[in-house]
């Protein structure tokens, strides 16, 4: 089968044919049928990631995917040959990947039924975006009636954490810029749109909410000092500030709670997934779906930056 490996340091990934993993005890073997492309697979791919994670070699790279059981180990009970799955791969080191034709993994981490009716591409983006925005939500404790703003409302991350929190019944503002991020933002749930390519952002974002919002989720700002005077400019006393770029340094934040999301495959965040994107209450914002043979263009396209995910076919839709 032909997986998408980083082999080293000193070069770029590269499709490799290597042999079809076969199922341990416990495990799957799943055809993939499509993935996803987030910022932590360009972080692997270019070994910027090597600060923060180990690596062993060699690595396939990818944490989304979507498809359906091939095979079931011996002991597995909670799937049979055919099922749809989805869900993201994620590992104390950086080795296993969905980048591949197949994958393996254990029925009790990484993967859940896919939602009936939602195609392989729409699936594969459910990973680890929609998990992240989950648990920034749940970090945050947002609930009805709360006001929240989303920064970085128009990536992987922010375009799920906004219908989340509508889903939720919170009032949520995102920022966009005009045209059409601003109708998406809109068509997702947000009440308003704050664009964030004009000055002062936070300004503007004060006027919306004068007496400040409940949480913010930024998931844009890397420095702690940048994170800190947004959210303090615009978080209610007493509020909750939540960050996916390890920004959130309790030390710089007076009265507002900082709080860094680390994202994990936890299955029952992934079934609430599943259910809500059954429900239509969810839905992946599919910006392009590449072909895996153009997978480096795909990689390509997150780097200039999309409006929702960038997503990759492996094999023709059935679902
Ligand atoms: N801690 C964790 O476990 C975890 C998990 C997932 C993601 N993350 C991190 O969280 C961040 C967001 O992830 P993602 O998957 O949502 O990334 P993404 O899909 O690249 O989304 C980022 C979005 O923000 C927009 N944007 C760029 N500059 C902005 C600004 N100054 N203000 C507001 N919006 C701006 C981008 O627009 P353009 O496309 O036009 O540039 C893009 O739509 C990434 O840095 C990622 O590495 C962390």
């Amino acid at each position: 089968m032909r997986a998408y490996q980083l082999e080293t340091f000193d070069a770029p990934p590269a499709f490799v044919e290597v042999p079809t993993p076969v199922p341990s005890r416990g495990e799957l073997l799943i055809r993939v049928h499509a993935v996803s492309i987030n910022p932590v697979d360009l972080a692997i791919a270019s070994g910027d990631a090597r600060s923060w994670l180990a690596y062993r070699f060699p690595v396939t790279l990818g944490r989304d995917l979507a498809g359906t059981v091939e095979q079931v180990g011996a002991g597995v009970t909670r799937y049979a040959v055919g099922d749809r799955v989805f869900g993201y791969i994620a590992g104390e080191f950086a080795h296993h990947g969905s980048f591949a034709e197949y994958v393996t993994v254990a029925e009790d981490e990484a993967v859940v039924r896919a939602p009936d009716g939602i195609d392989h591409v729409h699936c594969a983006g459910l990973g680890l975006a929609a998990v992240t925005a989950s648990m920034c939500l749940d970090a945050a404790g947002v609930s009805g009636d709360d006001r929240v703003l989303v920064n970085g409302a128009t990536g992987g991350v922010g375009s799920f954490a906004l219908q989340l929190a509508h889903a939720r019944g919170a009032r949520v503002a995102a920022s966009a810029r005009p045209g059409q991020e601003e109708r998406l933002v809109l068509s997702l749930g947000a009440e308003r749109a704050i664009d964030w390519s004009a000055p002062d952002f936070a300004a503007r974002a004060r006027l919306i909410q004068a007496d400040g919002f409940d949480a913010i989720l930024d998931l844009i700002n890397a420095d702690p000092s940048a994170f800190a005077a947004l959210a303090s400019s615009v978080v209610t006393r007493g509020g909750k500030a939540i960050s996916t770029l390890n920004a959130a340094d309790p030390g710089q934040l007076d009265g507002i709670e900082a709080i860094n999301v680390w994202s994990s495959p936890d299955l029952d965040v992934l079934e609430r997934i599943a259910s809500l994107a059954s429900s239509r209450q969810l839905r992946t914002v599919v910006a392009e779906t590449y072909d895996f043979d153009s997978l480096e263009a795909a990689f390509d396209a997150v780097r200039r930056g999309a409006v929702g995910k960038i997503c990759v076919r492996l094999a023709p839709a059935v679902a």
